[in-house]
């Protein structure tokens, strides 16, 4: 399953989505309760100002006095108290808020981080299959910002929505303390201006899924440029790869604006209707005031309040469908939780350093649904023994010993060691048992010497040494300023194609496994080097049960058993001097073609 085709079936079921966010909240729930509950007063303090003007007008400007009970405020009490009280309410406010979004935000990154070392864990134990399928731009985007943009915007959404809550209860009730009958108009007009609001859920949902493809294609498209800059350059792909940003780009933004389109039309409608709403309450205010049935004071008090419960109904909207495309986030986030390895860890052995004699039976396998890459291929080699795979190109030379250490799982047949089918070890002791020199290596950005240390953790400095004498890379080394603590760019890029590969070489070496797979471990090197290193494989090779997959001559001369391997078939089996008497066979064929030539070359 390719994480482009999943439905967000589950992303407007809430109860589903958190119920699974949930394990990451709990842990931080006491915290959320104290920002939540911050955020009550934040929004209350927005009525204490309409509040106040009530009395600040009437009684201050206009010369009332007023009564509650015992208590009688003139113009003197609330002229000299009601300045002061404004700057130390502001104080009161400012510290509330600052502790509750230093609060907020420690919670949201908290939960972000959690989810994504969850996430992480998870991806790194996914099969290779998922890293075929799935383009790197998708993952990293659903991995680095869907997790921050759920967890942030989810608690301040919830926050927001609390203090607009709050603070709109609060203005509603300084609207009926001045007038009922003024606020069942003002409060009618401004729902009625917020209902398009709901209406837009759907759209919203679409469209955030797709921008979230394009930026993933944005970031794959940015990766390929930055890897094979190089290739861009030698083929003048410039103006290609150029244009197919700026697609992308265009693509992007066409979709941000069919949003903007979509939505942005609310927002000044909304303020029309509420301007209708005001100029009504206006109008019925004034006869209301004229009838003495309403001071100023009310009155003005009661406009503020009109004004800036505005704010709060509109967040309160803009919240309701922003927690509409978080949970669209979350759900992307949990669609990546749910992806299962296809490679099964449920053997329980241990595979131990003396088992290694290889079989394969009948062994069926494909990459995909589309086309089936290896038929029945079956062969055995002895512990000890070296087998040489050899054939065309594509033909599933690299497909079968990639196999071994189960990087993929088989279609059908069997895969044994010592008897044993693989998938009853587990897949660690399998994997240490194993030491693979890829084709096309992948050196990690760090030292020499951490990458040497990949294949023995606690290796000693003499060991290290042994290998890279073994791998001829001593003198390279040696010729280092900083030896084997030199760093390696990204990918090793400051290292050459041959001793990429003479460092993979080390690396393997190092781990000591009984079973050893070369996939091409020495193209990359020329003639005199190949030699050297030829030597410390053979070192390498003794006694262990070798994999070797070469189109130079050597290794496959001495090879115990070559099998040639055509479009996935195994086509001939043997030694060297009995596939060389084959007559028209494809090993001869192949030797005569390029293996001759070679010897020729070398003489
Ligand atoms: N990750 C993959 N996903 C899908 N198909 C793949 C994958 N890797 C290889 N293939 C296909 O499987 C077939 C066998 O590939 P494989 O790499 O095993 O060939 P090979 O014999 O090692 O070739 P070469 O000598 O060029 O290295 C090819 O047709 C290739 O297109
Ligand atoms: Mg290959």
């Amino acid at each position: 399953m390719k994480l482009e085709q999943i439905t967000t079936a589950n992303a407007f079921n809430y109860r589903y989505l958190l119920k699974r966010i949930f394990p990451y909240i709990k842990p931080v729930l006491f915290r959320i309760v104290i920002a939540f509950l911050l955020t009550i007063p934040l929004g209350l303090l927005d009525g204490v100002t309409a509040f106040v003007l009530k009395p600040y007008i009437d009684v201050v400007i206009n010369g009332d006095t007023l009564t509650y009970g015992n208590v009688v405020l003139t113009r003197d009490i609330l002229g000299f108290w009601i300045p002061p009280g404004i700057v130390i309410f502001a104080g009161v406010q400012g510290l509330l808020r600052y502790s509750n979004t230093y609060l907020t935000d420690w919670i949201s990154y908290t939960i972000a981080n959690h989810v994504k070392i969850d996430l992480f864990k998870k991806l790194i134990f996914l099969d290779s299959k998922f890293y075929d399928e799935n383009s790197s731009g998708l993952v990293i985007s659903r991995f680095l910002n869907d997790p921050d943009l759920a967890a942030r915007q989810l608690i301040n959404s919830i926050k927001s929505l609390i203090t607009c809550f709050t603070s709109a209860l609060g203005l509603i009730f300084v609207l009926i303390y001045n007038s009922w009958e003024l606020a069942i108009v003002g409060v009618v007009v401004l729902c009625c201006a917020f209902l398009p609001m709901t209406l837009l859920r759907k759209k919203i949902k679409q469209v955030s899924n797709k921008t979230t493809v394009v930026g993933g294609n944005i970031t794959t498209a940015f990766n390929e440029t930055y890897k094979g800059n190089k290739v861009i350059s030698g083929y003048n792909l410039q103006d290609k790869t150029f244009a197919k940003m700026k697609r992308l780009i265009r693509e992007t933004f066409d979709l941000q604006m069919s949003l903007t389109k979509r939505i942005g039309w609310l927002s000044p409608i909304m303020y029309i209707i509420a301007s209708i709403g005001i100029a009504f309450v206006m109008l019925v205010g004034n006869k209301l005031i004229a009838m003495d049935r309403l001071t100023t004071g009310s009155f003005a008090s009661f406009i503020t309040s009109l004004l800036l419960l505005y704010k709060p109904i509109k967040s309160l909207g803009h919240d309701l469908t922003n927690i509409q495309s978080i949970f669209v986030a979350i759900n992307r986030v949990f669609d990546l939780f749910d992806f299962e390895t296809r490679i099964k860890d449920e053997g329980k052995k241990e595979m131990s350093k003396s088992l290694n004699a290889v079989e394969f039976k009948n062994v069926k396998f494909s990459y995909n649904e589309e086309k089936e890459i290896l038929h029945n291929i079956s062969f055995k080699i002895e512990k000890g023994k070296t087998l040489a795979i050899v054939g065309n190109s594509g033909g599933g030379k690299s497909t079968i010993v990639n196999l071994i250490p189960r990087f993929y799982d088989i279609d059908s047949g069997e895969i044994l060691i010592d008897n044993e089918n693989i998938k009853n070890f587990t897949l660690k002791s399998l994997r240490d048992n194993i030491s693979e020199v890829f084709q096309g290596n992948f050196l990690f950005t760090g030292s020499i010497k951490d990458n040497i240390l990949v294949g023995k953790e606690n290796a000693t400095d003499e060991e290290i040494n042994k290998v890279l004498i073994a791998s001829h890379l001593d003198e390279f080394v040696a010729g280092l300023e900083n030896g084997v603590d030199t760093l390696i760019g990204e990918n090793g890029c400051s290292l050459s194609g041959g001793q990429m590969q003479r460092l993979a070489i080390a690396r393997a070496m190092v781990k000591d496994s009984p079973i050893v797979i070369l996939d091409e471990a020495t193209s990359a090197l020329d003639n005199k080097s190949e030699k050297v290193v030829q030597k410390a494989l053979d070192n390498l090779m003794k006694d262990k049960t070798v994999f070797v997959i070469a189109h130079r001559l050597s290794t496959i001369f001495n090879a115990d058993k070559i099998i040639v391997v055509e479009d996935g078939h195994i086509v001939e089996e043997g030694t060297h001097e009995e596939l060389v008497g084959i007559e028209n066979g494809r090993y001869r064929a192949l030797y005569d073609m390029q293996f001759k030539n070679q010897e020729l070359e070398n003489v």
